[in-house]
Order: structure tokens, then sequence, then C-alpha cells
């Protein structure tokens, strides 16, 4: 055999019916060796083309270029939007609250003022009539579906707050009387209370009719509130179990203050 007869063997396969006994050994070998590679492919194409057909029940797994893809044995579920349930609460959620709300208030509020001043700013009876009567006025942040801090608030319809203020609604009036802000004990000193009202007022400010915010608050909090965007009144006429307030005025239709960097 020429050099160019055995090329074109050796190029096309060859046939184990060549001329040279020493040869065919060898090029059967080729052949049946890409015969069995082709084979191989084509199972590897067969079982490809299936997983895909399975409309993406399988998954295709490769790290690296290199490295050929295989497919994961466990199916994976293709889940429609409409098949997803949801099961877990979610991590963080800003709503109007309710009167089924009331007792986590109330909790929050009874820790944060009762042990300090010995006097909540609403009673549960309060929380509860308020929460019935304008549950728009008011905003709760829930971490997992707990309350972790809350704002209620009320109308009013005088230019200064006065002791009727509060335990009183006046609907369909420019004012909103925010009564408490609270947050709960293991959230405090995280940006929660600024975050939170920060949001009431932006709230606010979309409510057709409002004009303004007003609240009463001791003296160490006037600094909080004026970073918040509030102004100073002056002393409110309001007094509580001896204790004194300033009150602060928010305008509602004024500049929006910026929020803290919080990371939220
Ligand atoms: C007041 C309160 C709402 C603030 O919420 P918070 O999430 O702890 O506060 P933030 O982390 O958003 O902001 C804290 C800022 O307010 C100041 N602040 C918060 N609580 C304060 C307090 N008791 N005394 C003085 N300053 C206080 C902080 O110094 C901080 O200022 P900085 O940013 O310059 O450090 C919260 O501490 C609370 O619920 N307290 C008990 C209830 C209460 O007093 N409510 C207000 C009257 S209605």
């Amino acid at each position: 055999m020429s050099d160019l007869e055995s090329r074109d063997l050796l190029e096309t396969g060859g046939t184990c019916g060549g001329s040279s006994p020493s040869l065919r050994r060898p090029l059967c070998i080729i052949r049946s060796d890409t015969k069995k590679k082709r084979k191989r492919r084509s199972g590897q194409q067969r079982r490809h083309k299936a997983a895909l057909h399975e409309g993406n029940m399988t998954k295709q797994v490769s790290g690296s270029p290199f490295l050929k893809p295989f497919f994961l044995k466990t199916p994976v579920r293709v889940v429609t939007p409409r098949q997803q349930r949801r099961h877990t609460l979610p991590a963080s959620e800003f709503r109007n609250l309710t009167p089924q709300d009331a007792i986590s208030v109330f909790e929050i509020e009874r820790e944060a003022f009762v042990s300090v001043s010995g006097e909540c700013p609403l009673t549960l009876n309060e929380v509860l009539n308020f929460l019935g009567q304008c549950p728009e006025l008011s905003l709760g942040w829930f971490e997992e579906g707990q309350l972790v801090a809350f704002i209620i608030g009320s109308g009013w319809h005088k230019e200064r707050l006065s002791q009727e203020a509060m335990t009183q609604h006046v609907p369909d009036t420019p004012t909103v009387h925010i009564h408490v802000l609270s947050v709960h004990r293991h959230c405090r000193q995280q940006g929660k209370g600024s975050i939170l009202l920060w949001r009431y007022l932006q709230y606010l400010r979309c409510m057709p009719g409002l004009r303004r915010a007003l609240l009463i608050c001791e003296d160490f909090l006037v600094p909080f509130y004026l970073k918040a965007g509030f102004k100073e009144k002056g002393p409110s006429e309001i007094s509580v179990s001896n204790m004194q307030f300033q009150e602060m005025e928010y305008m509602l239709n004024g500049q929006v203050y910026a929020r803290r960097n919080s990371g939220c």
C-alpha cells in the first residue's frame, strides 16, 4: 500500500478488508473506536436532548468551560408564580394599624413610658378608640410579623394642641396630632424611630387635605424632632402628672428632610 493509500484509509476510517493483514487490525481498531465514540456521543446527545425536552426539569451544571456539562439527577421543579406559596412572614412591612394590633401597641408603649414616667400617652382604650376611628393616621413597622415600632395620630382642628386633643379625633381636618411614636426597646438607637417618622410624614404628604402635623414632647427629645424637620412652637399648655412639654410642628407641604443613612 502506498503512503497516499494508507493516509486515505486512515482519513476515511478504512476498511477491514484491506490488502495488508498488518494494517487490518489497527484500521479496524480505529474504525471501531470511532464507532464507539460516535455511539457514546450520540447517546450523550440523546440524553442531553431528553433532559432539555423534559422542559428544564433537570438542571445543567458545569462550572468550567473545560468540563463537560452534567445533569443533576434530582429534578428541579419549575414553579409558576401562581403555584408559589408564602411560607414565611415578610421580613419588613409598613402598614396602618388596626384594633387587632392594640395589644402589641400597648405592650411597647407600656414598656417605653410606664417604666420611665409612670404614664402612657394613650391608655389601651384610647389606643383601641383611635385605631377604630382613624386607622389611616397610624403606621406600624412589622418585622416577621412582629410590631417593632409604631405611630398613632388623629385629626385636630385648632392652631395649638389643648388637653382635649389627648383623647379626641376630629375628622376631616388639615392637622394631624401625633400622639405617640414608640420603638420596641430591643430595636432602639438603630435608626428605626427616625425612619418610621420619615415614612409617616411622607405618607401624610400624599393624603389630600392635610397641611401639618403637631406633637408634644419632653425637652430631651426636641433635638430628635428638630432633626426630623419639626419646628418648635414653644411650651405646650398640656401637662401630664406635672410633666411639661414642648409643642412641635411639621409643615407637610414644606421641604422633605433628608433620611438618615440607615442602611435600610
Ligand atoms: C424616641 C424614640 C422613638 C427614638 O427612636 P430610635 O429608633 O431609638 O431613635 P433613632 O435611632 O432613629 O434616632 C436616634 C436619635 O434620637 C436620639 N434619641 C433617641 N432616644 C433618645 C432619648 N431617649 N433621649 C435623647 N435622645 C434620644 C438619639 O440620640 C439619636 O440621635 P443621633 O442620631 O444624633 O445619635 C425611641 O427611643 C423610643 O421609642 N423611646 C421611648 C418612647 C418615647 O420616648 N417616644 C417619644 C415620645 S412620643
